[in-house]
């Protein structure tokens, strides 16, 4: 409505739902959802029926994405566990954090996986095109056929699992929350959840319920019925007084003070000096990394991986 841009809008996705993106000048568009953000992610605040005054001054391209898929050669891959981290980051940094955290974790676990065998196939995905709104993982579960979709018994999603200020968020399968996407959770989910739970309790680690709303490439397996489970460190919320007192860190700072910005890098350059050396009280950090929080959730993303691979029969029959 009066845009004379390009308007993309990613409806469907659970938790997206009326998400907008702009592409060129969106001058004049009555917005008709809650939120509205430019193609870069930022919140441009508007309610429904507002009516938006920006230019967004850039020109669209057009890019070849791809996922990288690996899967182990022994196992039943009638019921496949899959796990998976996005690989590209937002244009305005590395996202060494969002997602470099959850991919090289993920690496790891599968150049380990050579000396154990599981009793279910292990699939591995780096996908593409997070960012850009579940693009890689939406393609991907696109393409299976009903066969297909049956014989993967899970997926555990890892996007952010080393937050400088970080909490241990534990995506919440049960609900319990109330924070789950719209429609249906798969059964099967809870139990993914309670095995991260026994994974940080063998730890001595505190950990929480975070939000299983679809915000990343987990949202197309649920939408199938895939049960699925995953852990977050958190983003740009802000950690609370408790969970200061739980995990150490900054109360009232965002769990990612460089969440999709430029130094969510190794260096550490760009970064609110005086924040991060508050951070550094009672962390390690290598530039945007928490490297107890990598450590501890690297660990914990083999656990789930090979423990639900044993017996994945907990939670998919
Ligand atoms: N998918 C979000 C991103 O990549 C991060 C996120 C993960 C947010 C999980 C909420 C829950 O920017
Ligand atoms: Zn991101
Ligand atoms: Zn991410
Ligand atoms: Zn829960």
């Amino acid at each position: 409505a009066g845009a004379a841009g390009v308007i993309i809008m990613n409806e469907g996705q659970p938790g997206r739902t009326g998400l907008i993106n702009m592409i060129g000048d969106a001058t004049g568009l009555t917005v008709p959802a809650v939120f509205v953000t430019s193609a870069a992610g930022e919140n441009l605040a508007a309610t429904p029926g507002a009516t938006v005054t920006v230019k967004v001054d850039f020109t669209a391209e057009t890019r070849e994405a791809y996922n990288v898929i690996a899967e182990t050669t022994s196992g039943n891959s009638a019921n496949t566990v899959m796990a998976g981290a996005h690989l590209d980051s937002v244009q305005d940094g590395a996202g060494i954090n969002d997602n470099g955290s959850g991919s090289a974790a993920l690496l790891e676990t599968a150049i380990q996986m050579k000396k154990v065998k599981t009793n279910s196939a292990v699939r591995f995905a780096w996908w593409g095109a997070e960012e850009e709104g579940l693009l890689g993982s939406e393609h991907y579960v696109g393409e299976l056929t009903d066969d297909e979709i049956a014989q993967i018994a899970l997926y555990l999603n890892f996007d952010m699992i080393a937050s400088p200020n970080y909490m241990f968020g534990i995506y919440d399968g049960d609900n319990s929350s109330g924070t789950a996407a719209p429609g249906f959770i798969p059964p099967g989910s809870a139990e993914i959840e309670d095995v991260f739970e026994a994974f940080y309790d063998s730890r001595g680690e505190p950990y929480q319920d975070t939000e299983f709303s679809g915000r990343s490439d987990y949202g197309p397996f649920i939408a199938v019925g895939i049960p699925a489970g995953g852990l977050f460190t958190g983003a740009e919320g802000v950690k609370t007084a408790d969970e200061a007192a739980l995990y150490g860190g900054v109360p009232g700072a965002a769990y990612d003070p460089c969440y999709h910005a430029f130094c969510d890098n190794l260096r550490g350059d760009g970064q609110n000096v005086a924040l991060y050396n508050q951070l550094r009280a009672d962390y390690e950090l290598v530039g945007n990394i928490n490297v107890h929080a990598l450590d501890v959730n690297a660990d914990a993303l083999a656990a789930a991986v090979i423990t639900l691979a044993t017996d994945s029969s907990t939670v998919n029959g």
